[in-house]
């Protein structure tokens, strides 16, 4: 069986429920960057998303929270003028949606107009659907994000599987609910119980991408510096591997340094 069923040109909203409607997979990955995404997209990915990860990945801190709207608007600018085919999602950050629709909507329009993304991210459910309809009210796309929603890392305390007890797992599926009646044309769902997540897909029909919440929804969704081996110390269950850059790189940079310690670069042939 062919694992792709229709060529798209180009992603839009439209074309990931069809996906889903037609069974086939949607691959999504993160992307901060001009160069990176370039790369993502000419190989055919369905979904960039320019994560608020980058607050860890590319500056460096612990949790996604320091990370700010003009941060997040420069990744996605950079993103948008490399991209051909892929739709892009970009995150709002913390503190740019809850608790206000109208700061959530002006956000919003923020992130379209500055960086050309063509959708935004938010995460949670009930307690930000004033924001999600706000949002979506001025034709902006929403994608959710329920399960594990690090922006809410101090409340939860950890990173462990969400959503393992009847209460909260019960709580999610209603918040899956409300976000597809609200109108979000697709929803993350991060660390949570595969037999849940499954669920979760089967009873929408927007389309929901998993990180660690395995193989019984319509996507999947991983950190691309993760999956490309850069970022060695982090191995959770759900993380596969494809390159293992980290080594890869530190060998090419270690030999780099020792040709110019050698005096081996440049030679002849390496200048003008
Ligand atoms: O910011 C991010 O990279 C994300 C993914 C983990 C889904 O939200």
């Amino acid at each position: 069986m062919s694992a792709l069923k229709k060529e798209y040109k180009r992603i839009t909203t439209k074309s990931l429920v069809e996906m889903k409607a037609n069974g086939e997979k949607i691959a999504m990955l993160t992307a901060y960057d001009y160069t990176m995404a370039k790369i993502v997209d000419h190989a055919g990915i369905d979904i960039i998303l320019v994560g608020d990860s980058a607050s860890n990945v590319m500056a460096g801190h612990e949790t996604t929270l320091p990370i700010t709207l003009d941060e997040m608007i420069y990744h996605a600018s950079s993103v948008i003028r490399a991209i051909e085919r892929c739709f892009v999602v970009v995150d709002l950050p913390f503190g740019t949606y809850q608790g206000n629709s109208r700061k959530a909507l002006s956000s919003a329009i923020r992130i379209m107009k500055e960086s050309g993304g063509h959708s935004v991210k938010l995460e949670g459910g009930e307690e930000i659907a004033e924001s999600v309809s706000r949002i979506l009210s001025a034709g902006i796309p929403v994608m959710g994000h329920l399960g594990l929603t690090p922006q809410s890392i101090y409340k939860f305390g950890t990173y462990t599987v969400r959503a393992k007890e009847e209460e909260e797992a019960n709580q999610l599926k209603r918040d899956a609910k409300l976000l597809e009646k609200l109108g979000c044309f697709g929803l993350v769902l991060e660390k949570v119980p595969s037999k849940l997540a499954k669920e979760v897909a089967e009873s929408l029909t927007i389309p929901v991408i998993g990180i660690g919440a395995g193989d019984g929804v319509d996507g999947q969704v991983l950190v691309t510096h993760d999956m490309l081996g850069m970022t060695h110390e982090f191995s959770p269950r759900f993380l596969r591997r494809y390159l293992d850059l980290y080594t890869e790189m530190g060998t090419a940079f270690k030999s780099y340094i020792k040709d110019v310690k050698t005096r081996d670069f440049p030679n002849k042939e390496e200048q003008y």
